[in-house]
């Protein structure tokens, strides 16, 4: 279901002349719909998990052309461990493969990626290819690609409290110190903006648990297209809508 009409190139060309000061600098997405997508075919559910790799390859494409300082994927949520076995080692043998498949490219195109979340919980194969990709783009600064894997908001928050906890403690910060600033640096995405606009596709109203402190403020686009459908077209249609939007933070307009 297009929105707007025009092909992706024509989309991009319509961001530019909205012009940079517009531009979201950080877009969130909860990729959804895999699994929809693949029993609309008759398939497994993983099936649907390996198409949704093309448009992981494809959104990154879209963000560096866009011009976007990062680009967060909500790839494996904390209750996610909880789907049966088989479809949660088919996802984590895909990560895998996704980072054998497209490191080098990220490197060439200037990305530098961020794997954020319980990373304790992976398998040690996912831990060393997730190592890997750090590794080798974390001198790159075009486009910062957050994934979170095995990640909860909640979880972050109570992290962020027994960090705080653990400084208090030690004498290292006094509890009148504690303030909105010391809380969000002992965020995972400590030094990150909080993102501009969350996309969530499959039509889903809901924020399952993705960025709870960082979304204060962000704006939301719920898109009807299943993941593994959503492409550069589709972020571009986002970007543009977000474009058009009046941002007032609590305030009056201008
Ligand atoms: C999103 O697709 C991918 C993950 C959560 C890992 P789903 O697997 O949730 O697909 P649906 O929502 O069942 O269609
Ligand atoms: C959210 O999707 C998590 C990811 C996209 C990784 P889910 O499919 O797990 O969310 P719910 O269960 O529909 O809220
Ligand atoms: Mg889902």
């Amino acid at each position: 279901m297009d929105l707007t009409p025009g092909s992706a190139d024509e989309l991009l060309g319509r961001i530019r002349v909205q012009g940079a000061g517009d531009l979201p600098r950080h877009v969130a997405i909860i990729m959804d719909g895999n699994g929809r997508w693949a029993r609309e075919r008759l398939m497994p559910r993983p099936f649907g998990h390996r198409s949704g790799m093309k448009a992981v390859r494809e959104v990154v494409e879209g963000a560096v052309e866009a011009g976007l300082e990062v680009l967060s994927l909500f790839a494996f949520s904390q209750e996610n461990w909880q789907r049966p076995r088989v479809e949660i080692t088919a996802l984590m043998s895909l990560l895998e493969e996704y980072i054998a498949r497209e490191v080098d490219e990220l490197r060439e195109r200037g990305v530098r990626v961020c794997v954020l979340g319980d990373l304790e919980r992976l398998t040690p194969a996912a831990a060393s290819a997730v190592d890997r990709v750090v590794g080798e783009t974390e001198h790159n600064d075009r486009l910062r690609l957050n994934l979170f894997i095995s990640y909860g908001g909640r979880a972050e928050l109570v992290r962020a409290a027994q960090l705080l906890a653990r400084d208090v403690y030690a004498g290292r910060l006094a509890p009148e110190d504690i303030s909105e600033a010391e809380f969000q640096a002992r965020l995972y995405t400590a030094d990150c903006p909080d993102p501009d606009l969350l996309i969530r596709t499959s039509g889903e109203q809901r924020i399952s648990n993705f960025l709870l402190w960082q979304m204060a403020y962000t704006e939301l686009f719920i898109s009807p297209v299943l993941w593994p459908d959503f492409g550069r077209r589709e972020l571009f249609e986002a970007i543009l809508d977000y474009q058009n939007r009046e941002r007032r933070f609590g305030r009056v307009s201008a």
